[in-house]
């Protein structure tokens, strides 16, 4: 018998709704429904509204730093980023030899390329070692024109870096009215295999509970520990991280 008929027979079927109750059933009695003190989070607006860059470090931003940590060695050559350039200093250090940055609005000194990606004729193919993509794709209602042109522009072995909100509030800032997605894990991973080949494609998810209410109470990366935010719980995907290489020619 394969494992997967073992999971789908009867009796692990049964075992498996016996489980799922007794669980509950310990749940209710560790904590019975009135019993939980919400203490300050007993509230229905947010202790902040601006992601925890009031009180520190955003907690997304502890996992979007871990992110390009973990893929650093990608940031190399010819390297474009969203809005500014500063993961590409911070990460890509002497390895860069080009720093490009692309902005979709005209207002942005540093940008190299004004454009709006799901239009972006004239950002040339082929041409990127390293695209650093933090925090947009969620903006671009059309993310598979984005997607598209992204893939266009990377040079054969080149690399994408995106992170993108699973669970999010809405920002309060100008790209609040840009605001269209959130993605889960498993969107994600359909998404990307579209335009890349699956095997070049590495989705990870972070966050737990606690992480994710901290987030969405606006609270800082200094107000958990190390432990609870690297805790990972895949019911509860507060950022997801894709690096995503363009196949050799
Ligand atoms: C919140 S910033 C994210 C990038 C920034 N480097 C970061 O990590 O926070 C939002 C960025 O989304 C970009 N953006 C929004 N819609 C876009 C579109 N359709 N095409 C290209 N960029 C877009 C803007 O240019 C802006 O720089």
């Amino acid at each position: 018998m394969t494992k997967e008929q073992a999971n789908s027979s009867p009796v692990n079927y049964w075992l498996n709704n016996k489980w799922r109750w007794l669980r509950t059933q310990w749940q209710s009695f560790r904590h019975p429904v009135g019993s939980v003190d919400f203490g300050n989070l007993r509230r229905v607006t947010p202790i902040s509204r601006e992601f925890g860059y009031d009180r520190g470090l955003p907690i997304d931003r502890y996992y979007v730093d871990k992110f390009l940590t973990t893929y650093a060695d990608d940031i190399r050559g010819r390297v474009l980023e969203i809005g500014d350039d500063s993961y590409t200093r911070q990460f890509g250090g002497d390895r860069v030899t080009t720093r490009d940055v692309l902005h979709v609005k005209g207002n942005n000194p540093i940008a190299t390329y004004v454009g709006d990606l799901t239009n972006a004729d004239h950002i040339p193919s082929d041409t990127f070692d390293c695209f650093i993509l933090t925090q947009t794709l969620h903006l671009v209602y059309d993310y598979r024109l984005a997607l598209q042109t992204i893939y266009r522009i990377l040079k054969p072995g080149g690399v994408l870096l995106a992170t993108f909100p699973g669970i999010s509030h809405i920002c309060n800032d100008e790209w609040a009215e840009y605001w269209c997605w959130s993605f889960t894990s498993l969107s994600s991973k359909q998404l990307f295999a579209e335009f890349f080949p699956k095997e070049n494609v590495q989705i990870q998810t972070h966050g737990n509970v606690l992480a994710a209410i901290a987030f969405l109470q606006g609270l800082s990366v200094q107000e958990l520990s190390p432990k609870e935010l690297d805790f990972g719980d895949r019911q509860y995907e507060v950022l997801i991280t894709v690096r995503a290489m363009k196949p050799e020619d």
